[in-house]
């Protein structure tokens, strides 16, 4: 198939370009660069290096003969979103729409969006958030993300474009950006490995393991993207390990992967921070016989060991 990527340049979207490149598909990816850069790109893809704002979006993909668009090019901080959420909604909603208006106008077959689980559902129920769970996003990047997920039925019934949402748990996994503020995999690794000290955020009181959240390895989420090129039209997928974890056992993971016997300074909650997110991934299995294949400690791991490589 001929696949266009946004945000391919980016951590995730790189990973989801290498698996598309190995099944042999052909790739070009749309990227303005503003975070992701172009050596995480093989030199054989076509980098269309522009913002998904820009109005020639639709010319390129006809040019391309475009026949799937997977849309990860975003504005992806939770605490940029809150300082600017007209500047979230800008990329993530007005952004968005011009890549849905562009594969419309380029006769565009699919469209899969990279959604986002955690900041969609609020706070988790002990049994992990369901796709058919409510969602409460209480920052605008949540909220930007579910006004484009709002959007996608009616370029389905008016331009034919069919369409799946992921919602993605954490991601984690090599090209992370390790100096964002999220990202707590990343940033560990980085900060042990040049013996630098690593802050644990509180769920409530300092010491008490810090928030519960849902790790999944990005070759996973690129193995998802792949699942629904033919796959889940008109469907909404969680896709996460279903495995609540704290903070704290991450940090021991990392801590040990990087050989580092130094502990953590322990501070209170931060503010924002949801204390639990955990997703139930049963119906991605059931419908598309996705689940995930690297367990945290393998991928932790291999994180560790790719940020060991790049110095
Ligand atoms: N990392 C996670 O845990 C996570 C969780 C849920 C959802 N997501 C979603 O997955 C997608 C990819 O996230 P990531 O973690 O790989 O982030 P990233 O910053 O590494 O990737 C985003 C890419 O989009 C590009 N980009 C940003 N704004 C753009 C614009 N206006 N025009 C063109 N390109 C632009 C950046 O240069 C970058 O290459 C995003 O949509 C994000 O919201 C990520």
């Amino acid at each position: 198939m001929r696949i266009a990527v946004t945000g391919g340049a980016g951590f995730i979207g790189s990973h989801v370009v290498d698996a598309l490149l190995a099944l042999g598909h052909t790739v070009a990816v749309v990227d303005d660069l503003s975070s992701g850069q172009r050596e995480n790109l093989p030199g054989q893809v076509l980098l269309y290096e522009q913002d998904i704002c820009h109005p020639g979006l639709g010319e390129f993909f006809r040019a391309q003969g475009t026949q799937v668009v997977i849309h990860h090019a975003a504005q992806i901080s939770v605490a940029q979103s809150v300082k600017n959420p007209l500047h979230d909604a800008q990329v993530n909603v007005l952004g968005s729409l011009n890549v849905a208006q562009a594969c419309a106008q380029a006769g565009v077959g699919k469209l899969i969006f990279a959604s986002t689980g955690g900041a969609l559902y609020g706070e988790a129920a002990e049994r992990g958030s369901t796709e058919s769970d409510p969602t409460r996003p209480i920052s605008p990047y949540g909220a930007s993300k579910r006004a484009f997920e709002g959007y996608l039925p009616f370029y389905a019934a008016q331009h034919h474009l069919r369409y799946t949402v992921l919602r993605y748990a954490n991601v984690y996994g090599p090209r992370q950006d390790p100096h964002g503020e999220a990202g707590v995999v990343a940033i560990f690794a980085q900060r042990l490995l040049h013996s630098q000290p690593c802050t644990l955020y509180a769920r409530e009181r300092p010491g008490d393991g810090g928030c519960v959240r849902d790790y999944v390895y990005v070759s996973d989420v690129a193995r998802a993207n792949v699942a629904v090129l033919e796959k889940g039209d008109g469907e909404t997928y969680n896709i996460g390990s279903s495995q609540p974890v704290t903070t704290a056992r991450v940090y021991a993971l990392v801590a040990a992967a990087a050989g580092s016997k130094a502990q953590p300074i322990q501070a209170g909650p931060r503010p924002g921070d949801l204390q639990r997110s955990r997703l139930d991934c049963s119906k991605a299995a059931r419908e598309l016989g996705w689940q995930p294949q690297v367990g945290l400690e393998q991928g932790i791991a291999q994180t560790v060991e790719y940020f060991r490589q790049r110095g």
